[in-house]
């Protein structure tokens, strides 16, 4: 067995419970079938293409389409990524100006550089209880749309890595009435609109570009996702192009059999409901820890459509623990392998792939961890300043760049993103200028044992000459 394939193995048998991604959580969820080599084929006699397709891979995309009320759907295979890079290369054209939230995901300045766009970025509040970006709100865009009137299109993040769920509805309104598309990454969201009486997802509010990363939250395997058009503001055609130069041209028919089967499952009647029953019964157990405290707080925040059901914030801020550290307790001491960590606060994923179990371990182990805290510390968090651009994305980075120290980049434009990993929320882009606020965050960061991608292990950061 080689080095790779035996670690999988090994990990496979092991007790650590995953509180991540993939949504199937390692489980036998659905139809999936064990044995994939059998089924594993490129696009011959009878099995459609999937760059232009017209029977099987067409009937699926339509089915795809119906169960999320789009009037399009797509299938990809290389995550959402593929969907975002073409998403925006479609709504923006070449050169021109993007206004996205600044806690989007990597692929999206990565389309940026490609495209060579200038981006204009709204910094969504961050909350004081919990430390984390809130969902950007409609006035927080109207205002942006006033101030930069070049645009060609917006793109939000919605639900947030950590489940913030924005007014969807109201931006696409304010944004439609400026002639432009809405794209909503909404990568965390393939399981929205499945469970009444929760969030519904952006293609049934008639958002133009919407894309789900379906093995995020959704039992499907890695990398599989949905790109979702509706409305006029978008050509399909050049859309179509796109797609051809971001998705491989062997598509894997294994990987698009798992994105039909999970669809399946989740339209199935009560495919939520012990689900529902269970994230329940663990926010109202929970509610019994003394000092960590959790978001939601309640299945009420879910229903008010502001958090998404899933996501669980464990906010060690008024408590002795670091972020770090209880993930570390999480990890080696009762074998519980989280979604992330920050600074103040630790995330838990849970989708219908979780068992009983899962739910279990993790109330025990925070109930456990809690009563042995004194509590009532302010665990303060350093606040991410918002920097200076000196030179777009896409000129800095085809400029000449050197390596310094940290303590010596004050007022050099970064040549390399500087990212808290995960999520990925860029502190500096490259072309933006490290100032004295920058490097003392980032020492922070770092003191705290969060993982700050950008340094190089001597400490060393890329700046422009
Ligand atoms: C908000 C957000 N958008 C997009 C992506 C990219 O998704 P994928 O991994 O399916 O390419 C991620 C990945 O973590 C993400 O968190």
């Amino acid at each position: 067995m080689g080095i790779l394939l035996d670690r999988l193995t090994e990990y496979s048998q092991s007790d650590f419970y995953p509180y991540h991604m993939p949504g199937h959580k390692r489980n036998t969820a659905g139809d999936l079938p064990v044995d994939w080599t059998s089924r594993d084929i490129t696009e011959i006699e009878g099995f459609d293409n999937l760059h232009d397709a017209d029977t099987v891979l067409k009937e699926l995309q339509e089915k795809a389409a119906r169960a999320y009320g789009a009037e399009e759907s797509f299938y990809l295979v290389n995550g959402s990524t593929c969907g975002i890079l073409s998403a925006i290369s479609v709504a923006v054209p070449f050169g021109g100006e993007l206004l996205i939230a600044r806690n989007c995901h990597k692929s999206i300045y990565h389309a940026a550089y490609l495209r060579q766009l200038k981006l204009h970025y709204i910094y969504p509040e961050i909350s004081k209880d919990y430390d984390i970006c809130e969902a950007v709100t409609p006035m927080q865009v109207q205002d942006a749309l006033e101030a930069h009137p070049g645009v060609s299109a917006v793109l939000i993040v919605s639900p947030t890595y950590e489940g913030r769920i924005a007014n969807v509805k109201a931006i696409a309104k304010i944004v439609h009435e400026k002639g432009i598309p809405l794209i909503v990454d909404e990568a965390h969201g393939a399981h929205l609109g499945f469970t009444s009486g929760f969030a519904i997802n952006s293609a049934r509010m008639g958002v133009d570009l919407v894309i789900n990363s379906v093995h995020k939250t959704l039992p499907a395997m890695t990398q599989t996702a949905l790109l979702h058009v509706n409305g006029e503001l978008v050509d399909r055609q050049t859309l179509k192009r796109f797609l051809r130069i971001y998705q491989t041209s062997s598509p894997s028919y294994v990987l698009m059999s798992s994105i039909e089967e999970a669809v399946e499952m989740a339209m199935e009647d009560n495919a939520f409901s012990d689900m529902e029953v269970r994230w329940e019964k663990l926010l109202t157990d929970l509610s019994g820890l003394r000092n960590l405290k959790i978001l939601p707080n309640c299945m009420e925040e879910c229903r008010n459509k502001q958090q998404d059901i899933g996501k669980l914030i464990i906010s060690t801020k008024e408590t002795e623990l670091s972020g770090p550290q209880l993930y570390d307790m999480l990890l080696s001491e009762y074998h519980l392998q989280p979604e992330m960590v920050c600074e103040s606060y630790v995330l838990c994923m849970f989708t219908i792939g979780d068992t009983e179990e899962g739910y279990d371990r993790l109330t025990k182990a925070l109930l456990a961890i809690d009563a042995k805290l004194q509590g009532g510390q302010k665990h303060s968090v350093s606040k991410m300043p918002i920097p200076e651009i000196e030179v777009p994305l896409y000129v800095a980075w085809e400029q000449e760049q050197g390596e310094v120290p940290l303590t010596e980049a004050e007022g050099r434009p970064a040549g390399e993103f500087i990212n808290l990993y995960p999520p990925g929320t860029p502190i500096l882009v490259p072309g933006e200028r490290f100032t004295k606020e920058t490097i003392t965050y980032l020492e922070v960061c770092m003191a705290e044992g969060l993982q700050v991608q950008g340094l190089s292990k001597y400490g060393n950061v890329r700046v422009l000459q």
